[in-house]
């Protein structure tokens, strides 16, 4: 893991060096929010300064970053009652597991319970509650006394100005923004001619510290913890009654169920909810689940936070001088970097969507090497206030299609220059449908004709063997073709006079375009390509209404009842359909296969599988990882999807406490051992194929 590596230090000088770009960086960071340099090559530069420091004790400097809070960067004026500190990090499920039976080692016996919880990408907070009223917003500072931040106090959503009930308590949390809070900050940062912030971390912490602007922008808090607040500290009566005696004794778990009935928002509603465990495999389970989930969150995550529950527990750990010995952070590998924008490309797509993509200087993003990432559109560039040459923070978590997220101002030479918005089409020249978000062209799917086609007669949709991306350029080029069921009413001359296309291949070719009219119908709407829509998605819909007359009769509402579609996709699919109607009319004049079989139209008796032998799989969730083997060997991926619905069953791609059984072939990997984690029953490909047996 690229976290792991260190900045080589040579001499004293080099050391000297190291300890001030440090000390910037952490100052930029926890200040105004900013940065040039992005986590992993901060925590690279402060390893290296930790090694020059163990090989040469006697020149430690006393402003080095290591072992401080917030590496020494930044002092507020207001004291915390107790201080705010660190967590210190493991980077695996070793040293997780090295740092519990450290930790048990201490207790002298087992951690009764753990709580397993994001680690938040914001900035931490101290927010003080008396008789229930929010008085007091406080940064963490250098841990020992924070920034006043007061004003920021009705801005932060899971923050009330009161809480249910009339306590003194100090709530302790992290102040983030979600990425639609990012995109409108950042909007309305750069429309009142300001420079955009890097990140949705830097703006948080910018915002929260800005005052006196023109707009206002929205944050989010979630909570972590919460502690007394003493009386002698300025707080009225401090923390009193029933509630001073009992918060000391509550478990974490508790207490965060009582912060959370206050009405102080927690993580609790969220995919990556603070959980308990009782063993460390559990753990271990849980932390990949949120490492999982990490990508479709709507806030950034950095880590998981792995905490002893209980309060005896806790007290008897305590703390070192930086951070409790009782929690520990799992850092998850950083899923943003800096990098240049050198390009941007605009593509057309199949549907003839016309969308930008940032052409970047290579970078490594969690082990994966990004040159390419999306821009979504012409008024997110604008938006965003990129220019081309700019330094830019770059977004990639798990199987997330890397972003672009906005640009490093601090790091502009002058050098960069605007990003040119093309006004015509840039595959046919024909004009631009700007009047959606997502750009068009206005000849639509025809203006890409030769993509959809060759995605209509794929392997996994009509499967068309014979018939090339050369062929279909020729087809295309010499007019004999606009869509792909122009293919179905081709002549063999117009064939035979392509290049290289002889009788034999000839005739192989309407062999096979013949056979593709028997294709079900749920390979023939796959073909279309409506947008939202990809294979497995197809299937549910054949199978759901059985008929294309059906499918075309569809309203949007009738589309929700169909499994994975919601009210925002329904009416786009609707539309598409209408889009498409004149090419359906020649798929269905063609004589194309209309009909799933084996479905029954919506509305029809008997629509569950009354009769007949129930399905092997039916009501089961199947996830299948690692190489086929055996007689499901020659399947791809789609197929064995396929497999598995034939016999009743639900695909997935991801490992879950839902999966009801994982097929893991040949080099399975982490899904493998998160199944085992979780208790999901594994079977082999030949196992598995033995349940299916029939149906294979
Ligand atoms: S507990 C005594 N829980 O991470 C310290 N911290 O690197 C207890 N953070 O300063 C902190 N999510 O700002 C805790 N679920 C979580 C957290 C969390 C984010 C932050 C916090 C802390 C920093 C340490």
């Amino acid at each position: 893991m690229t976290s792991a590596a260190i900045t080589e230090i040579s001499d004293e000088a080099a050391y000297t060096a190291a300890v001030q770009t440090a000390l910037d960086a952490a100052s930029a960071y926890y200040g105004d929010g900013t940065s040039t340099l992005d986590d992993d090559d901060y925590d690279r530069l402060v390893r290296g300064i930790a090694a020059y420091e163990a090989e040469h004790p006697e020149l430690v400097r006393a402003d080095s970053p290591t072992g401080k809070v917030a590496g020494g960067a930044v002092v507020g004026d207001v004291p915390h009652t107790v201080p705010m500190l660190s967590l210190d990090n493991v980077f695996g499920a070793e040293e997780l597991a090295t740092w519990a039976a450290g930790l048990e080692r201490r207790l002298d016996g087992p951690v009764e319970r753990w709580s397993v919880e994001p680690k938040l990408d914001g900035l931490a907070i101290s927010a003080r509650y008396v008789d229930g009223r929010l008085v007091q917003l406080v940064t963490r500072g250098d841990g020992t006394a924070g920034e006043d931040v007061s004003h920021g106090i009705g801005s932060v959503l899971g923050l009330p100005r009161e809480l249910a009930e009339p306590v003194t308590v100090e709530i302790r949390g992290e102040i983030l923004m979600t990425n639609a809070q990012f995109t409108d900050a950042t909007e309305k940062r750069v429309a009142a001619g300001g420079t955009p912030f890097a990140n949705p971390r830097s703006a948080a912490a910018g915002s929260l510290r800005a005052q006196d602007r023109p707009y206002s922008v929205e944050m989010t808090f979630f909570g972590y913890g919460a502690l007394l607040l003493p009386g002698e500290a300025g707080f009225g009566a401090g923390t009193t009654g029933d509630l001073a005696e009992r918060l000391p004794e509550l478990a974490h778990s508790e207490v965060m169920a009582l912060v959370e009935s206050w009405g102080v928002q927690t993580t609790s509603g969220t995919p990556v909810a603070a959980s308990t465990a009782d063993a460390l495999e559990a753990v271990q389970a849980r932390v990949e689940q949120i490492a999982e989930a990490r990508a479709d969150l709507e806030f950034g995550i950095d880590g998981i936070v792995v905490k002893a529950d209980n309060a005896a527990d806790q007290r008897r750990a305590g703390f070192s001088s930086r951070a409790p010995r009782w929690a520990i952070a799992y850092k998850l590998p950083a899923a943003e970097k800096i990098t240049k924008l050198v390009g941007v490309e605009w593509n057309v797509g199949r549907t003839g969507i016309i969308a930008p993509r940032a052409v970047l200087e290579p970078v490594e993003v969690d082990g994966v090497t990004i040159t390419y990432a999306t821009l979504h559109n012409a008024a997110d560039i604008a938006r965003r206030g990129l220019m081309l040459g700019d330094s830019v923070t770059v977004y990639r978590a798990g199987d997330v299609i890397p972003r672009v997220e906005a640009p490093v101002v601090q790091l502009r030479t002058g050098e960069e220059t605007a990003i040119e918005i093309p006004e015509v089409c840039p595959r046919c020249g024909d004009a631009i449908d700007s009047s959606q978000e997502r750009w068009r062209c206005v000849r639509g799917r025809a203006c890409h004709a030769v993509a959809s086609i060759r995605y209509a007669v794929g392997r996994d949709t009509l499967d068309i063997e014979g018939l090339g991306e050369k062929i279909i350029d020729q087809l295309v080029d010499a007019g004999h073709v606009t869509d792909f069921a122009d293919l179905f009413t081709l002549e063999r001359e117009q064939l035979l006079g392509l290049e290289r296309m002889g009788e034999t291949s000839t005739t192989n070719l309407l062999a096979a375009i013949e056979a593709a009219k028997a294709k079900p119908l749920n390979k023939v709407f796959c073909a279309l390509g409506v947008r939202g829509t990809g294979r497995s998605m197809s299937r549910r819909i054949a199978r759901h209404f059985a008929t294309m007359d059906a499918i075309r009769a569809a309203d949007a509402e009738a589309f929700t009842e169909v499994d994975g579609i919601g009210p925002e996709k329904a009416p786009v699919i609707v539309a598409e359909l209408t889009d498409l109607a004149p090419l359906v009319d020649k798929l269905v004049a063609a004589g194309l296969t209309m009909t799933e079989p084996g479905a029954l139209a919506p509305g029809t008796e008997e629509e569950t599988e009354d009769e007949g032998p129930a399905l092997p799989l039916a009501g089961m969730t199947v996830v299948v990882t690692g190489a086929m083997t055996g007689a499901l060997a020659e399947l791809s991926r789609n197929e064995m999807n396929e497999l598995i619905e034939r016999a009743g069953g639900k695909s997935s791609s991801s490992v879950s406490a839902r999966t009801s059984l994982l097929v893991a072939g040949e080099k399975a990997g982490s899904k493998k051992a998160k199944a085992e984690g979780l208790g999901v029953p594994v079977a082999t490909p030949e196992e598995f194929a033995d349940r299916v047996r029939d149906l294979l």
